[in-house]
């Protein structure tokens, strides 16, 4: 797995910097945490592009979580569950999801219609504290998982509020003791995909104070996202962040012209490769992140 390195100086800088105790090993407590994202499905018999049926490649998702995970495991879903946001694409998520062997946590992300998003999946009893100002906290499983809301008006920004930020503080503040996963749908750090452009906007200030509110907690080890369409990592306010690839298609990097949030009609280049999840394994004192193909066709060769 590729780190890439931020612009903050070195690996061991940062980590001389931060200082973090090492949490104490609870072997007992291992975990499988399956990671997907990005289903952006559609009303039932629709195809993305006319052509594309990303109903059916979420379901090889959660097939592929299925046949990799055991009842004692969970999986994060971090956004974008529909791709127009429609009420009947969301209960088409649902349905999907509701198809997992292990129970699920899921938030919006900016191609979700909020209201639709909670008219669906407002039984779950973690989303009963869900709102544009926070987000919820889960505390069933050897860590702990704490979802923010990442969404603005529009569906390739992001925006979090001073609230939530304060939010987040507060309920990391009150459980500094377990290792604790944060979801949130939009990467929090500059990339080269061109749909992440928005934190080179000089207005953005979020991005600087949720680093701060995140660098202040060793207990926030692991910052899981989706949006971007590309298994990205990299370690930011002394956490991973590690963004998992889309269940549908993927986006192509531009490493030499990445545009700028002030281009209009930035294109996006989509490609359909194989798709793909990611397994976060705890074992009780460190997790390892795996990268598969939600495609379980492949034969063996060996
Ligand atoms: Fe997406």
């Amino acid at each position: 797995m590729a780190i890439a390195m931020t612009d903050e100086g070195s690996l061991a800088e940062r980590a001389a910097s931060r200082s973090k105790d090492p949490i104490p090993r609870r072997q007992e407590q291992t975990l499988l945490i399956g990671h997907i994202t990005d289903f952006h499905a559609l009303e039932p018999g629709e195809r993305l592009g006319g052509k594309l049926d990303t109903n059916r490649l979420a379901e090889q998702a959660v097939e592929a979580m299925n046949a990799r995970l055991s009842s004692s495991d969970v999986v994060v879903v971090t956004g974008d569950l529909t791709h127009d946001g429609k009420a009947g694409a969301m209960r088409e998520a649902r349905t999907i999801l509701d198809k997992l062997s292990v129970p699920y946590l899921v938030l919006p992300g900016g191609h979700d219609n909020p209201a639709n998003f909670l008219d669906t999946f407002g039984d779950k009893p973690y989303l009963a504290s869900w709102t544009r100002d926070g987000g919820y906290s889960v505390d069933d499983f050897p860590v702990r998982f704490v979802a923010i809301n990442t969404n603005s008006a529009t569906a390739d920004s992001a925006s979090i509020t001073p609230r939530t930020c304060d939010w987040l503080d507060r309920t990391l503040t009150a459980d500094r003791d377990r290792p604790t996963f944060v979801l949130m749908h939009h990467p929090p750090f500059q990339c080269s995909i061109p749909v992440a452009t928005y934190l080179r906007d000089p207005e953005v200030t979020w991005a600087a104070t949720l680093k701060s509110v995140i660098g202040r907690h060793d207990q926030a080890q692991l910052v899981l996202c989706g949006h971007v369409h590309r298994a990205i990592q990299t370690v930011w306010a002394g956490a991973l962040v590690s963004v998992a690839p889309a269940t549908c298609v993927q986006s192509e990097p531009m490493f030499r012209a990445v545009p700028q949030s002030s281009d209009k009609g930035r294109r996006v280049e989509l490609v359909l490769e194989p798709a793909a999840c990611q397994l976060h394994r705890w074992d009780g004192g460190t997790f390892t992140t795996y990268t598969l193909p939600t495609d379980m066709s492949y034969r063996r060769v060996g």
